[in-house]
């Protein structure tokens, strides 16, 4: 998790150069009530994308009071058939409670165990940080799950993005022999993430 803080509160300026541990604080004289509430959770997210799902970032970015607080939240919304693909937080151990929908939730240990489980409303999940996770919603209706993290910039590393949708491009032999497919392959999936 992130370090302690060092001071009640240090709302991030975020117009200032990032340092080791977070932002600088903005000047206690110009903290009001506005800065301790966030409402970017409060709508529903466009679930109209190729995976069928949004993810809605409650960040220091977004959310500058998370500055040096260690936690964060993010809403995940997913539409019947949808994905939250599969990624990692290289920064923080995610939770997350499901507030409606059916999911199938799953963790990828790093001996390739996979765990799994179908998820209903109010019901609880944990992911170890830096772990493969996913959700995808095998119901009928919309999922809503509510995630939060030990860290008030967590990080997301979406696989299939990251590897097939870097700038510059992953040398197509590097993902060839990595996956042990004809260039066809490889270039198709590129297409799509390109
Ligand atoms: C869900 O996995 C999330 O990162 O919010
Ligand atoms: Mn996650």
């Amino acid at each position: 998790s992130d370090p302690d803080p060092l001071q009640d509160f240090c709302i991030a300026d975020l117009q200032s150069p990032i340092s080791l541990t977070g932002f600088p604080c903005k000047p206690a004289s110009n903290v009001t009530s506005n800065d301790f509430f966030f409402n970017g959770l409060a709508q529903e997210g466009d679930t109209n994308s190729p995976f069928g799902s949004s993810v809605l970032l409650g960040n220091v970015l977004a959310f500058p009071a998370l500055n040096t607080l260690g936690l964060s939240m993010n809403r995940v919304d997913i539409a019947p058939g949808g994905l939250n693909p599969p990624h990692t937080h290289p920064r923080a151990t995610e939770t997350g409670v499901v507030i409606r929908g059916k999911l199938l939730v799953g963790l990828i240990s790093t001996s390739n165990v996979l765990y799994t489980k179908n998820l209903t409303a109010g019901e609880m999940f944990v992911v170890p940080r830096g772990l493969v996770h996913f959700q995808m919603n095998i119901g009928e209706e919309k999922a809503l799950i509510f995630t939060a993290f030990n860290s008030h910039l967590p990080g997301a590393v979406i696989v299939s993005l990251n590897l097939f949708g870097s700038r510059p491009s992953v040398p197509t032999d590097v993902l060839t022999k990595a996956f042990q497919v004809e260039q066809s392959v490889v270039d198709q999936i590129k297409s799509k993430f390109g």
